[in-house]
């Protein structure tokens, strides 16, 4: 599903959109094949690969890096690369040299988070042609203003408010909204209401995609298990196991054999 013609056309024949964060070019590549739809370059890169305890870390410089990583692994489906904090707050001219940057390292689309006084900037982009995803509900480069990682909408009145900001990024010409971390009837009531797909991380069974990130859902990170990931594989015993059996190998001189060695 390479096109953005194809992840619209998903909205009304009913499939589901998968997607998975990807941050490097051998995850690319195992991607390829695999059923997944979509994937996005987060900027989650800076907690899950960097080791930093949020995302307001990564630059555009950064994201950059990882979006060509992971475009030279082939990952043959539509790669979007998250706008870093402050990149789409600086201005239309910032906001066009960063979401150039990232669609010249290899991003067929970028996404950002929020609405205000962002959806003026994200309308310039589409109508440069930059295929532009919103993001909305929690939003991880905002939490030292919201104080951590919480629920989002759980009010009326909040859920109003945020259908409010999703049709104004559906105005601006968005392609598709991530919810993240939203209770399961404001999703269900926000993708009824727009004609983009939603795509949900914490958001419940009714938007019209998933996103989970690449180390959560591979449990490469095992003790970080929110309600709203499921582990679907194990790498990391399998790592530890492969690892293990190297440093033992190693120790009984059984590796390298004959074979091994020239
Ligand atoms: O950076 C990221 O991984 C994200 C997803 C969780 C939507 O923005
Ligand atoms: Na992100």
């Amino acid at each position: 599903m390479e096109a953005l013609r194809n992840f619209a056309a998903a909205k009304n024949s009913g499939h589901k959109i998968s997607m998975v964060t990807a941050y490097d070019a051998p995850s690319a590549r195992l991607i390829s094949g695999t059923g997944i739809d979509a994937l996005l370059v987060g900027d989650s890169v800076m907690m899950a690969v960097h080791g930093h305890s949020d995302t307001l870390a990564a630059t555009p410089a950064i994201m950059a890096l990882h979006t060509a990583a992971v475009a030279r692994g082939g990952p043959g489906c539509l790669i979007v690369a998250d706008m870093p904090f402050l990149s789409a707050r600086k201005g239309t001219a910032y906001a066009l040299d960063t979401a150039a940057e990232l669609l010249r390292s290899g991003a067929h689309a970028v996404k950002i988070e929020g609405a205000g006084s962002t959806v003026a900037v994200i309308r310039e982009l589409v109508e440069a042609g930059i295929p532009v995803m919103g993001h909305l509900g929690l939003q991880p480069q905002s939490v030292r203003a919201t104080d951590g990682y919480h629920v989002q909408a759980k009010n009326p009145s909040e859920v109003l408010e945020l259908l409010d900001d999703a049709q104004a990024l559906e105005k601006a010409g968005a392609f598709a909204l991530v919810l993240e971390c939203i209770p399961s009837e404001a999703a269900k009531k926000i993708t009824a209401k727009l004609t983009i797909p939603t795509i949900g991380i914490g958001a419940g069974p009714h938007c019209d995609g998933q996103i989970l990130v690449w180390h959560d859902l591979h449990a490469l990170n095992p003790s970080f298990k929110p309600r709203f990931v499921r582990h679907f594989g194990d790498a990391s015993a399998e790592s530890r196991r492969a690892l293990s059996a190297y440093a033992e190998a190693v120790h009984s001189g059984q590796f390298p054999n004959a074979e091994e060695s020239f």
